[in-house]
């Protein structure tokens, strides 16, 4: 009896050993490396997962940086060196330098490169608009996206798989963004609405590459029904029009919390497009979790247990709705604006926490509450 007591104890503490070192094993902190996860093996079949990166991320091929892209993406995109002011800072001057090893880089390790972005308000050089001192006439413009757009597609036919071929041109409180574009173009064909610009960067794109996914990228999509309204109506009137688009991008910067339900009924509204062109796609483009709300003065992060479970929350319930949205066949990328807290856009002055994998480059809960989606 002693002995068969002695065997239980014996048996149920190994038991419990046994359970914790698998938990350890299984939630590891290392994003590459013997025995380290993979984000985008764990979703292959349901869509691809990707980050914003920069080209230096890539010099060093021992790099921390540069081991962990490769473990963890099947999908990069360039954070600002495939921009209009990047690329092609003057009328006459093209800089493809960067942009050519980003996508040697992705064929090298079979990841699908996207191309953010040919037109947008932001980070785009001034004499797109100017005609000596004078403002550019509509047709200038127009000639002008025209050459923009064709040279850098056709330069990466059949390559760069997914485009964001204008970037925020819908309005937060009218249909379309005031910009110079817009602005400057106008309505020139005169068919009563001013998506002229757009129009003519959809055309020119196509004609360089008629099989790159073309995509009309923006923010707050997931969160105001009346912007989801606004590019629904858009997109809608271009089409049917015949303007080639073949996707609208979710740039998915969102706070830490979100309403699922209020979520998918704004995505709802965009897979209705579908009606239209059967083939259009969702993806997300720019996904991340900013700690602060918008104007909220910002100080270094609390990160304590309930923010932690709510960070988790709010990641896994974007992943939710990504494989639901992957079981229709509407969705197939899903892409991070950064793969690590210490390189995110939002730390600006102040640590921020928008990331899966933390500044010191370990995996975080979240990430693999994340992972245990796909299982
Ligand atoms: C941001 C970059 O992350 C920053 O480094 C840069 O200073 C400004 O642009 N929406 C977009 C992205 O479409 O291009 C922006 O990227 C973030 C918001």
């Amino acid at each position: 009896m002693k002995h068969l007591n002695r065997i239980v104890c014996f048996l149920l503490i190994a038991a419990i050993m046994l359970c914790s070192c698998g938990s350890e094993a299984k939630r590891t902190t290392q994003p590459y490396g013997e025995g380290a996860p993979s984000l985008y093996k764990a979703f292959e079949g349901k869509f691809r997962v990707g980050a914003a990166i920069n080209s230096w991320d890539l010099d060093d091929p021992t790099s921390w940086n540069y081991q962990t892209i490769v473990q963890q993406y099947n999908t990069l995109v360039l954070e600002n060196e495939s921009k209009p002011d990047a690329i092609h800072p003057s009328e006459d001057q093209y800089y493809f330098d960067k942009f050519d090893k980003f996508v040697d880089f992705c064929e090298e390790h079979n990841i699908t490169p996207r191309g953010h972005t040919l037109i947008w308000h932001s980070q785009v050089p001034g004499w797109f608009f100017k005609d000596g001192n004078q403002d550019a006439s509509a047709e200038l413009v127009l000639e002008r996206i025209k050459e923009h757009v064709t040279t850098i597609v056709s330069r990466y036919k059949g390559r760069v798989k997914s485009w964001d071929v204008v970037n925020e041109v819908i309005g937060d409180g009218e249909q379309l963004r005031f910009s110079d574009w817009s602005r400057l173009v106008g309505d020139a064909d005169g068919d009563g609405d001013k998506y002229d610009f757009i129009e003519a960067a959809f055309i020119a794109a196509h004609e360089a590459d008629p099989d790159a996914r073309l995509m009309i990228n923006d923010y707050s999509l997931e969160s105001s029904t009346d912007k989801a309204i606004r590019m629904y109506n858009a997109v809608k009137k271009m089409l049917e029009d015949g303007v080639p688009i073949d996707g609208v991008g979710f740039q998915m910067h969102i706070g830490n919390g979100i309403d699922y339900d209020a979520m998918k009924e704004n995505y709802e509204i965009i897979a209705r497009l579908r009606d239209i062109n059967p083939d259009l796609m969702i993806e997300v483009t720019e996904l991340d979790v900013n700690c602060y709300g918008w104007g909220e003065e910002k100080k270094d992060v609390e990160v304590t247990k309930e923010f932690l479970e709510q960070f988790s929350k709010t990641y896994t319930d974007v992943f939710k709705l990504m494989l639901e949205l992957s079981d229709e066949g509407i969705l197939d990328s899903v892409v991070m604006w950064g793969y690590y807290d210490g390189a995110s856009w939002l730390n600006d002055g102040h640590q921020n926490y928008p990331m899966l994998i933390d500044k010191d480059h370990n995996l975080k809960d979240a990430y693999w509450d994340v992972l245990e989606l796909a299982d």
